[in-house]
């Protein structure tokens, strides 16, 4: 049974622990500086025992956390988001310390596949220029970003396999749309975990792709794929890296 530290005990961190199991995992370490029933700082004892860590803690925090969980030669899964500038560093703790590190800002698999089945839709669209392309997403209205970081990586899926599109717009317009410009919508209200759709539409019909979150569950069990999967390996990889893996 691969033995998991959690470095961050928040709604990720607790959501992982409540599903290691069905995965085969069980979580032997907690590190989080909100609940004082477990240490706030990373410390070698209390992670002895540990295989692979996931990582879900902050921004301000996340590197710091790699460092130290490298220098153990510990194995990470990195959920936390907002690092993207200090990817080669992180990069290079893999490589120093021989160990293994996967990253994501969404560890769905859904979404993942979501993302593959947009691109391929996208260039079988292009061949038929009566079709115009658009996005959607709607989550929930405590959600802190807009648009959500899934709707620009979806949005730059449809632009990298349409020839036409060459700029995504997520703002009002207020103005006609340009052809070139890809129109993808955010809208906040409610409890919605997470919808994103991409639509194509002729004067004929019209074909609507969506991915939706039922909760943070399938976010969680794409992490804890994601620590099994590196467990056996070394070195540093994106979630994609380990779906091609897996796909192939
Ligand atoms: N990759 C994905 O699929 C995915 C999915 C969901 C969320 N995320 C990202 O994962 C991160 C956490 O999300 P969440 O929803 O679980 O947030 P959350 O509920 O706020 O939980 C974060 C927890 O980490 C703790 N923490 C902060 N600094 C820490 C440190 N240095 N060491 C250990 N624990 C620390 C926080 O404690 P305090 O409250 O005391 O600061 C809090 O308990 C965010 O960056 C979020 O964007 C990624």
């Amino acid at each position: 049974m691969l033995r998991l530290g959690l470095i961050g005990y928040g709604k990720m961190g607790k959501m992982i622990a409540h599903l290691a199991e069905s995965k085969g995992c069980r979580v032997v370490a907690i590190i989080d500086p909100e609940d004082p029933q477990y240490p706030s700082r990373i410390n070698p004892e209390e992670l002895k025992d540990v295989d692979v860590c996931l990582e879900f803690t902050h921004p301000d925090a996340v590197i710091d956390n790699v460092t130290q969980l490298a220098a153990l030669h510990k194995k990470i899964v990195i959920g936390t988001t907002g690092w993207n500038d200090r990817l080669e560093e992180v990069r290079q703790l893999a490589t120093r310390h021989q160990t293994g590190i996967i990253y994501a800002a969404n560890f769905s698999i859904g979404m993942n596949l979501f993302n593959r089945i947009v691109a391929y839709a996208t260039q079988l669209i292009d061949k038929f220029p009566e079709y115009d392309v658009w996005g959607m997403e709607m989550h929930h209205n405590q959600k802190a970003d807009s648009p959500s970081g899934t709707a620009i990586q979806l949005a730059n899926t449809v632009l990298a396999n349409h020839s036409g599109k060459t700029q995504a717009v997520y703002d009002t317009l207020y103005r006609r749309i340009q052809p070139h410009e890809l129109h993808f919508a955010s809208i906040r209200g409610g409890s919605v975990p997470g919808l994103h759709q991409v639509g194509y539409d002729s004067q004929a019909d019209s074909i609507t792709l969506a991915h939706n979150v039922r909760d943070r569950a399938c976010l969680a069990l794409g992490a804890l794929e994601a620590a099994l999967w590196i467990h056996e390996r070394q070195g540093f990889y994106s979630f994609n890296e380990m779906m091609d893996a897996r796909l192939c």
